[in-house]
């Protein structure tokens, strides 16, 4: 059997070749504890030093300044409530979107049991943050700014730098969960301004299970997990060295062939989303028609469901849906809620994203494949 056309990077990425290729001495002979100070502890301490080097000359840090986790939902708890608990002296107000990724709703709302307070900011139709409501919700007692770089549904790419401009101007510390920017698009941690920003392996053809958390150097977080001194005594474990060579290695390749990539992503969008919308009337683009991740598409076919149309292509295309449907009521992603995405399009949302192994004949492929299927089930509604 022909396996479906995978149009799902951004839930996740298959493994890049090279990053196998490095990895794979790892895996099959060199397994030492990179704390162990004989002979054994040598190449793997190296190897963590070079990739903790690789992932700061992407974000563009010193190498100190990157710990390794566990992936974007650590990077993130780690970051806000790190961050929150080390500054709870000082107040314990937070500022995030409505239209963050759960790994960071989450942490928020388990904040609140501590007394932390959080205001969401609205976003637009176009899921953009404004700079100006951020300006609107600081408080005295402000501690933290937290708002996505790029959002993992609808690809829309935040203001970051005019935010981190407000909130730096103000003594606020300034997160972003960069999972779905890095590698896509340019990330340099200077120009952004953030003080602390989470990486996320899997989304840059690393394995899954492996992160970074840049934390700016003049920023003490609370510890994370507690035990041995591993990573600056900040996240205690014996270091995952496989998979912390593959992000560096990752990391490496995103850096070096990024304008390559960008345009190879945007090109195979922009073919999918031309390819649909000159076959089927009624299509609709959900986030920002340029602010927006060069692999991402999110589109909205009216008098569709969502969960209807992915059965339906399931067999010869993979993507995801943004709303879904059980019984007779229909949930739509909080992300299309907060956009106020009108339910006749929202439930019929599909996201869409290429990666670097997507070519133009899958591309071609899945076209054919999604309009017939929405014309056939437009025509049995
Ligand atoms: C924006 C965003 N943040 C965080 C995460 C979580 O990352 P991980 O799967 O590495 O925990 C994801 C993954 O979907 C994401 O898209």
């Amino acid at each position: 059997m022909q396996k479906p056309i995978y149009l799902d990077y951004n839930g996740t990425t298959p493994h890049d070749p090279e990053v196998i290729a490095a990895m794979r001495p790892y895996l099959e002979s060199v397994f030492g504890n990179p704390s162990s100070a004989h002979w054994y502890g040598i190449q793997p301490k190296q190897a963590v030093e070079k990739a903790r080097r690789q992932v700061a000359g992407l974000v563009h840090c010193r190498p100190e300044e990157i710990l390794f986790t566990s992936g974007g939902t650590e990077s993130n708890n780690h970051a806000i409530q790190g961050a929150a608990r080390a500054l709870k002296a000082k107040g314990r107000h937070i500022i995030t979107s409505a239209f963050e990724h759960p790994a960071v709703l989450e942490v928020c709302r388990h904040l609140s049991a501590e007394g932390f307070e959080t205001t969401y900011v609205p976003v637009d139709a176009q899921g953009m943050v404004a700079p100006g409501d951020i300006a609107k919700a600081i408080r005295p007692d402000t501690i933290l700014i937290t708002i996505m770089h790029a959002n993992n549904e609808v690809g829309t790419i935040q203001p970051i730098a005019e935010i981190a401009a407000l909130a730096r101007a103000r003594g606020i510390v300034m997160h972003t969960d960069a999972a779905q920017s890095l590698g896509k698009i340019p990330v340099d941690v200077q120009s952004l301004g953030v003080d602390l920003l989470s990486v996320a392996g899997h989304k840059l053809y690393a394995p899954k299970g492996i992160g970074a958390l840049f934390v700016r150097q003049s920023l003490t977080l609370e510890k994370f997990c507690h035990g041995a001194g591993q990573e600056k005594g900040q996240r205690a474990g014996t270091e995952n060295v496989l998979e912390i060579v593959g992000l560096g290695q990752a990391c490496e390749i995103a850096a070096r062939d990024m304008n390559a990539n960008m345009a190879h992503l945007r090109a195979m969008r922009d073919r999918l989303h031309q390819g649909i919308a000159a076959r089927l009337q009624d299509v609709r683009l959900n986030g920002h028609p340029d602010q927006r991740l060069p692999n991402t598409v999110s589109l909205a076919f009216k008098k569709i469901i969502a969960n209807r149309l992915l059965e339906e292509i399931g067999l010869e295309v993979a993507a995801s849906a943004g709303a879904a449907c059980h019984a007779d009521t229909v949930a739509v992603s909080h992300v299309l809620e907060a956009m106020q995405v009108p339910l006749e399009w929202a439930q019929g949302t599909l996201r869409f994203s290429v990666g670097r192994m997507t070519t133009a004949e899958e591309v071609d492929r899945a076209v054919e494949v999604v309009a017939r299927a929405v014309s056939k089930l437009r025509a049995t509604a």
